[in-house]
């Protein structure tokens, strides 16, 4: 009649292993995105309000961190916000270990030097913000590989060379910012692939060739910014049927 009573315990032992393995997991992987953070912090060179100098410290949470918001859901950081905090600086590769980061904006400062190639990592970025620094070198290829991207601000940097023909791949891109760049040639015909682009501003730049026809696919474009470059011939007649055109 003694059942043996192994089973009661046994479950305790199996929920206590799990909950090890939450609890590891959670904290490990929010300790990646505190230490990717400590890297970007030591790759400022200058932070003159002291934004970040006291704020960003170990003995509080990284999501208390001024311009850091985490997910309630996952407890992993979704968005960085530095914008406008006069820092000098440039972007620590190991920015690519914030797996959960979807919002990055850093505008208005004087980060500079190339974007590192492991942002690649970032699958589910959203809206990157890198508007009025100094970056330099040639707009990353790899940009092509954010497809959940819908916003990317790129102005007022030194870019040089082409616009990529890979960003006609961001087919959620709805916002694309490249004035006041140093940024040559034509514009690629893939990036009339980009069908929900609602904002395409390529101001003073020095892009050439004529502007294609295919720019009537862009049916949802509210402002187009193609002033201060180098284009010639006509301005196509089916710019006409962009019905949503607000700005031109
Ligand atoms: C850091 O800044 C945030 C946002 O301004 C603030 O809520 C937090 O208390 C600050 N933490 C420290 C340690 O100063
Ligand atoms: C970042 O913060 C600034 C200033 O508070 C705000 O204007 C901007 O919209 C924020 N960026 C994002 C992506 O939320
Ligand atoms: C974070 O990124 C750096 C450089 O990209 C890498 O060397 C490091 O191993 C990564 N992982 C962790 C857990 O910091
Ligand atoms: C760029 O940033 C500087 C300060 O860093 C500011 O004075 C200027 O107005 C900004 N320009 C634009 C177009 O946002
Ligand atoms: C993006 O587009 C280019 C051509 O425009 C293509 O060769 C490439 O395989 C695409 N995929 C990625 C992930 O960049
Ligand atoms: C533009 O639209 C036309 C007609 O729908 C299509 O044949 C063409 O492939 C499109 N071009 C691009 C670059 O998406
Ligand atoms: C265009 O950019 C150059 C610097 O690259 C600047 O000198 C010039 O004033 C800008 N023009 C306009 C119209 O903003």
């Amino acid at each position: 009649m003694a059942k043996p009573s192994f089973l009661p315990p046994f479950m305790f032992g199996l929920l206590f292993a799990i909950f090890g393995v939450i609890l590891s997991a959670k904290y490990s992987s929010i300790t990646v995105d505190q230490s990717a953070l400590l890297a970007l912090k030591s790759h400022i060179t200058h932070d003159p309000h002291i934004f970040l100098t006291t704020n960003w410290s170990t003995s509080t949470s990284v999501c208390s961190w001024i311009g850091v918001t985490c997910g309630s859901k996952h407890y992993r950081v979704t968005a960085l916000n530095l914008s406008s905090m006069d820092l000098t600086g440039t972007i620590s590769s190991q920015l690519g270990n914030l797996s959960f980061l979807a919002w990055l904006d850093i505008h208005q400062n004087s980060f500079q030097g190339s974007l590192p190639i492991e942002l690649t990592n970032l699958r589910r970025m959203k809206y990157l913000e890198f508007g009025n620094n100094s970056f330099n070198g040639e707009i990353p290829s790899w940009f092509g590989c954010f497809t959940e991207l819908q916003g990317l601000y790129l102005y007022l940097n030194n870019f040089i060379g082409v616009i990529p023909s890979t960003l006609g791949n961001l087919s959620k891109l709805e916002m694309l910012g490249l004035g006041w760049n140093q940024i040559s040639g034509r514009i690629p015909n893939s990036l009339f692939k980009c069908k929900e682009l609602k904002f395409l501003s390529l101001f003073n730049n020095s892009l050439e060739g004529s502007i294609p026809t295919e720019i009537g696919n862009l049916t949802l474009l509210e402002t187009l910014s193609l002033s201060d470059n180098y284009f010639k011939g006509e301005i196509p007649s089916v710019i006409g049927n962009l019905t949503s055109l607000v700005i031109i």
